[in-house]
């Protein structure tokens, strides 16, 4: 399948009729699934009514069919039309934090989605993405987005247009171009189906965020102990690796150049994986810096492309720093910790 490409260069500009949007929109009516971006990360995405257009998401990203989907949506009315039963503070939070990286879990209502977005639940995700380009469209094509990350799944999502390219090229119908996304990491999931929110899923939106604002909320228990029995699906797959086996390190940097070193005198190629302040000061094969201990949201921007980026070096394995586990920080070692198979090196 040839997969188009449209670059959207001034998408502060972006409006519905933007040509490249509205050629974009007309393919995902037509059910055909396209890749867009979103403030987060790159989506993948079909209309939510159409069986075989969701079917098609699954296909392109290899993903297991019951993990269920996110929908899109570009007016906070449309919630409506898909759920019921909506408490409060999920109302609360969609006023504080839309459009942005934050995703409701509600009751659906029945017949309005293809079942297989939701994969035979009787809850929907919904969200509405803070990105001109995702906004305009979804208003475009006129229905909600059915959208996962646009990655081959597995794999790190997609915070370039080259990344869907390098996962999707032929498999997709087109990408939509507007350079790199912005928070780096996919959305805060919350739970809105009990008497207080429960995250799911942590992401730039924390958990603090959400208490200030729903007066309670706390993080699912099986997240905080890390282990493997998902609430949240995806919780339960490998996500996010690169092809050279990872470990998760604390302390100095010396402290991680001694294991480093160790490795190299067993014949291995050493990748590490390290903040900015510290990348000079490593002798490895490769050294890949990821933002800065002093502004965690630049660690998040650039840590799915850092360790995509270490499929390119010849390394047999990789080392990489701890971050605090504040504030975003929390997503950080989330998605870090899930790339690397929870492996710690003690
Ligand atoms: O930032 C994001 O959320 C990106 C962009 C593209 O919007 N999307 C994204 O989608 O990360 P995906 O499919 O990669 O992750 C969706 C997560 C999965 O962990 C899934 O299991 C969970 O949300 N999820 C979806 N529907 C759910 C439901 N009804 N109940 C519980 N978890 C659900
Ligand atoms: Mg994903």
């Amino acid at each position: 399948m040839e997969t188009k490409y449209w670059f959207v260069d001034n998408f502060q500009e972006i409006h519905q009729h933007y040509p490249q949007i509205k050629e974009a929109a007309e393919l995902i009516q037509r059910g055909e699934v396209v890749a867009f971006p979103t403030e987060t990360v790159y989506g993948l995405g079909g209309q939510v009514k159409l069986d075989n257009a969701v079917d098609k998401i699954f296909k392109a990203k290899g993903r297991p069919s019951d993990n269920p989907l996110i929908v899109h949506i570009a007016d906070k009315k449309d919630v409506d039309e898909l759920a019921h039963s909506i408490p409060s503070y999920a109302r609360k939070l969609m006023e504080a934090f839309w459009p942005g990286p934050l995703t409701v879990i509600v009751p659906k209502k029945d017949g309005v989605l293809s079942e297989r977005v939701t994969a035979g639940l009787n809850t929907v995700a919904l969200r509405m993405p803070n990105h001109p380009a995702a906004l305009a469209l979804i208003k475009e094509a006129g229905v909600p987005v059915a959208a996962p990350s646009a990655n081959r799944s597995g794999k790190p999502s997609p915070t370039t247009a080259q990344h869907v390219l390098d996962d999707l090229k032929g498999r997709i119908a087109g990408v939509v171009d507007a350079g790199e996304t912005g928070v780096g990491l996919e959305s805060t999931v919350v739970d809105c189906t009990g008497d207080y929110p429960i995250v799911l899923r942590p992401g730039g939106v924390t958990e603090a965020d959400i208490k200030a604002v729903a007066g309670k909320a706390d993080t699912n228990t099986v997240l905080k102990k890390q282990e493997d029995a998902p609430k949240a699906p995806g919780m339960k797959y490998t996500h996010y690796a690169p092809e050279a086996p990872l470990y998760i390190m604390e302390g100095t940097a010396q402290a991680i150049q001694k294991k480093v070193d160790e490795w190299k005198k067993e014949g291995k190629k050493v990748g590490v994986l390290a903040a900015s302040e510290n990348a000079a000061s490593y002798r490895a094969e490769a050294v890949i810096a990821c933002g800065s201990r002093s502004d965690l949201s630049s660690v998040a921007r650039e840590l799915y492309g850092a360790l995509r980026a270490f499929n390119e070096k010849p390394v047999d394995i990789i080392i990489a720093e701890a971050f605090p586990t504040e504030g975003v920080g929390a997503a950080i070692m989330n998605r870090l910790e899930k790339a690397a198979g929870h492996k710690w090196i003690k």
